[in-house]
């Protein structure tokens, strides 16, 4: 059966701060967060935008009646959870309006969970050939200010929509997986900022890289040479590179320069919104499929995922004819142009905001929320109200 991705869409809170001004800010040489790092702009999540509704207004974009009612799992991946017991997939089912007969969970492993989601998706609609099973990867990432990790932050969703007969990515089931228990970068429950040990979690994402492409070509027979690009896990837009360099160490030429030629397209849009953790892989898909040249159908695109902790994995799917018309450049270009500009000061004071942790009522500020967009609007009685 063919199984794949068929809509994809993404949101990102509407302000950001400018990487040269933060770099100035801390005293840094610019050209080390734009050119070392890669990163441009990073978003920034104002206290009405959490994990819930980046997704939801992610879902929302891409899903019409018919959708709501053939989804029948939803499959939330996020390390941003906003409760211990509740899944965020129940609220994004009730704020999108899904049918009520469907499964709703939350999938955690870092960076990870959304891979989890399209491969749990797959099996489902490999059972249940009518299904179609919303993915979501939507988290707020946060080191701190003045910490080594401060300019590999960022926020955002990816909503992705999984069915037979797909319009975009058929996917494969050519998976090479590898767990192993190590402390790269993490975030204790007491937490709200990730701790890291940035070039230890740098190694590990590129030695799992290298491990699962090893297994990935003993298992498939495939090489370099069949696949059109790749697409990685993205924390900042340099990490792309360096995978790239990893993969093609003993490569012939024509397949370093091929691979290599997509990796600007690749990461368009995450250059422009930072770390958005589980979504960061999707977003670098859709950045290749919106901003990258018209590939052809067939064509082979290889995805790694990582999760600190960790878990790594390799897949690849091939694009279907005339994926172009199935996604929505315009509009994601539109969301991104459309963002406000924060001093540094007010980055500062927006990062640092948090909702009460003892329990008290809040009403939360939302002045800037653009209509049609789904937030977070108060907290009463220990219940979270969003508005839609
Ligand atoms: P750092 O110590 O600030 O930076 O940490 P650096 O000194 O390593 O410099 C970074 C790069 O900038 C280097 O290039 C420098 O040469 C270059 P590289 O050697 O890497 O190619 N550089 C300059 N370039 C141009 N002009 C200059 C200049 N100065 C220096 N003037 C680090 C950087 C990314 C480690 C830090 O920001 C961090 O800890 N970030 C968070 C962790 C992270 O993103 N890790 C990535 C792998 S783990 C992962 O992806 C999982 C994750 O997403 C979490 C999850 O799974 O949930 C994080």
């Amino acid at each position: 059966m063919d199984i794949g991705i068929d809509k994809i869409g993404f949101y990102t809170p509407n302000v950001y701060v400018d990487m040269e001004k933060l770099a100035e800010a801390r005293g840094v040489d610019p050209a080390k967060y734009t050119i070392g790092i890669g990163q441009e702009k990073m978003a920034v999540a104002p206290l009405h935008q959490d994990a819930v509704s980046m997704a939801a207004n992610a879902a929302l974009s891409i899903l019409d009646e018919e959708d709501k009612q053939a989804i029948d799992f939803v499959l939330f991946g996020t390390e941003s959870g906003v409760d211990h017991s509740k899944s965020g997939a129940v609220w994004v089912h009730q704020l999108t309006g899904i049918q009520k007969g469907a499964r709703s969970i939350e999938l955690k492993q870092a960076c990870y969970g959304a891979s989890a989601g399209i491969k749990m998706a797959m099996g489902h609609i490999a059972l249940n050939p009518e299904s179609k099973v919303l993915v979501l990867g939507t988290d707020i990432a946060k080191y701190g200010l003045h910490t080594g990790g401060e300019p590999t932050q960022g926020a955002g969703a990816v909503a992705i929509l999984l069915s037979q007969n797909p319009r975009i990515l058929s996917l494969d089931n050519d998976s090479a997986a590898l767990t192993k228990d190590i402390s790269d970068f993490w975030r204790p429950l007491y937490s709200d900022y990730a701790f890291v040990d940035g070039k230890f979690s740098n190694q590990a994402y590129l030695e799992f890289l290298s491990d699962v492409w090893g297994i990935y070509k003993e298992k498939t027979n495939r090489d370099l040479r069949d696949f059109e690009a790749m697409c990685f896990h993205v924390p900042y837009t340099k990490m792309g590179k360096k995978a790239i360099m990893v993969l093609t160490e003993d490569a012939d030429e024509a397949d370093t320069e091929r691979l290599m030629s997509y990796y600007q397209d690749s990461v368009y849009y995450n250059k422009q919104v930072g770390n958005i953790y589980t979504g960061s892989l999707y977003l670098s898909l859709l950045s290749l499929l919106e901003q990258g040249k018209e590939l052809e159908a067939g064509a082979r695109i290889g995805l790694f995922s990582y999760g600190s902790g960790a878990v790594g994995e390799f897949f690849s799917g091939t694009l279907k004819e005339g994926y172009k018309s199935q996604v929505r450049t315009e509009a994601h270009e539109a969301l991104l142009e459309s963002r406000t500009e924060l001093s540094i000061s007010e980055y500062e004071e927006i990062l640092e905001l948090a909702l009460p942790k003892d329990g008290t009522d809040i009403d939360i500020d939302h002045k800037e929320v653009k209509e049609g967009t789904i937030y977070l609007a108060a907290v009463k009685s220990h219940i979270r109200e969003y508005v839609n």
